[in-house]
């Protein structure tokens, strides 16, 4: 799936070797590897151009560059996009032009982080707006961009609080507000005609979650996400990352995943409290302390990585054959979950009233 970004990569430090006349370095830590990735994971290959787009009917189009997505959608009245991650840039623009000749009319953006809307001021400059184009985000996204400001991402236009249909010819899309989950202001996009369902940076078809449950800043709600996904009458769904889109089964397999690991994070934070050899709170913390003395955070820490590298072994064991990458990421994802679960919904183990 990284093979354009990295066949770019390749290409960039050849290319600088080749002008500077050295040789390629070898890399000075040690490049990790990881299990090979299931056949169901992966989506069709990305074609030499460096993008792909995935149509869903009815106008209705997918355009991803293997690692990021975003949707466009032609209307009889111009065209709607979702998010210009700066990755594909150029490309969505390509994807668009190639596909209709009407203009780009709205800019909807699903959440505010810069990896998924930073491409916002190329089409807005581009030559497939012609007269006008609105932008479109929750009012949550709109404060935080105006809070850090950036040219690529300028603060939308129109903003809404819980819900608003944008209706543009034949085309309708809801956008509706339902909490925070992978942060606030995200929002879901829903596509009743072609029963698509747009939610980023929370379902990963086919993949474990990114880094920390790709980057989560409400656990609670993140998980709850799973559920309010599962309540649309839906057939596709775009989740922001990686080459493929997702199905109703991909959400169902990544919320038994996330209930798991919940569970085994828990069972994980009960065993601390306990006089577990391995897991024992008491043992890790002496030991910790013992080689760094008055050094509680060294205490801490030592604490966090034993309990989150158990719960992800124990995670490991059914989902590193079910999803990709588990190994990659699961002590990252099980890290945030027991921070979570400690802080969030208070299962403090050995941190309780005493
Ligand atoms: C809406 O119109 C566009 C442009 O003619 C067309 O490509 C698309 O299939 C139509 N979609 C629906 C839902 O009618
Ligand atoms: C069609 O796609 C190709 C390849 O990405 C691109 O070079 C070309 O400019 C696109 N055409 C339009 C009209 O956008
Ligand atoms: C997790 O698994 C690895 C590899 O089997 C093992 O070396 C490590 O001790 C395990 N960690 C815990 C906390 O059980
Ligand atoms: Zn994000």
């Amino acid at each position: 799936m990284l093979q354009t970004l990295i066949t770019r990569l390749l290409f960039a430090i050849i290319s600088s070797s080749i002008a500077y006349g050295t040789t390629v370095q070898a890399p000075t830590r040690a490049v990790p590897t990881y299990l090979p990735i299931p056949s169901s994971a992966a989506g069709p290959p990305i074609p030499p151009v460096g993008y792909r787009v995935e149509s869903f009917g009815k106008g209705a189009y997918m355009v991803t560059e293997g690692t990021y997505q975003s949707i466009f959608v032609v209307s009889t009245h111009g065209v709607i996009v979702v998010d210009c991650p700066p990755t594909i840039g150029h490309n969505l623009l390509y994807a668009i032009g190639n596909t209709t000749h009407l203009p780009i009319t709205h800019l909807v953006y699903s959440h505010s982080h810069a990896d998924h809307i930073g491409g916002a001021s190329l089409v807005l400059s581009s030559s497939l707006v012609k007269k006008k184009i609105t932008t479109i985000a929750h009012s949550v996204t709109s404060a935080r961009l105006s809070r850090v400001p950036d040219p690529n991402r300028p603060v939308p236009q129109v903003t809404f609080q819980d819900s608003y249909n944008l209706r543009l010819g034949n085309q309708t899309l809801q956008l509706s507000y339902k909490g925070p989950n992978h942060l606030d202001g995200n929002i879901f996009i829903y596509l009743p005609k072609q029963k698509l369902l747009m939610l980023v940076d929370v379902v990963y078809p086919g993949w474990t979650p990114f880094d920390r449950l790709g980057e989560v800043s409400n656990l609670p709600g993140y998980i709850r996400a799973h559920d309010q996904i599962l309540s649309y009458d839906f057939n596709h769904y775009v989740g922001g990352h990686l080459d493929r889109s997702g199905t109703r089964q991909d959400v169902e397999v990544q919320r038994e995943y996330i209930h798991d690991l919940y569970d085994n994070c828990k069972e994980t934070i009960r065993l601390t409290a306990t006089s577990d050899p391995v897991l024992g709170a008491q043992t890790i913390l002496g030991a910790a302390l013992g080689a760094n003395p008055g050094n509680p955070w060294a205490a801490f820490r030592a604490y966090l990585d034993i309990a989150a590298e158990y719960c992800a072994n124990v995670t490991n064991e059914k989902w590193s054959t079910r999803l990709a990458a588990a190994d990659v990421f699961q002590f990252s994802n099980a890290a945030a979950m027991v921070e979570s679960l400690r802080i969030d919904y208070g299962i403090l183990g050995p941190f309780g009233n005493s």
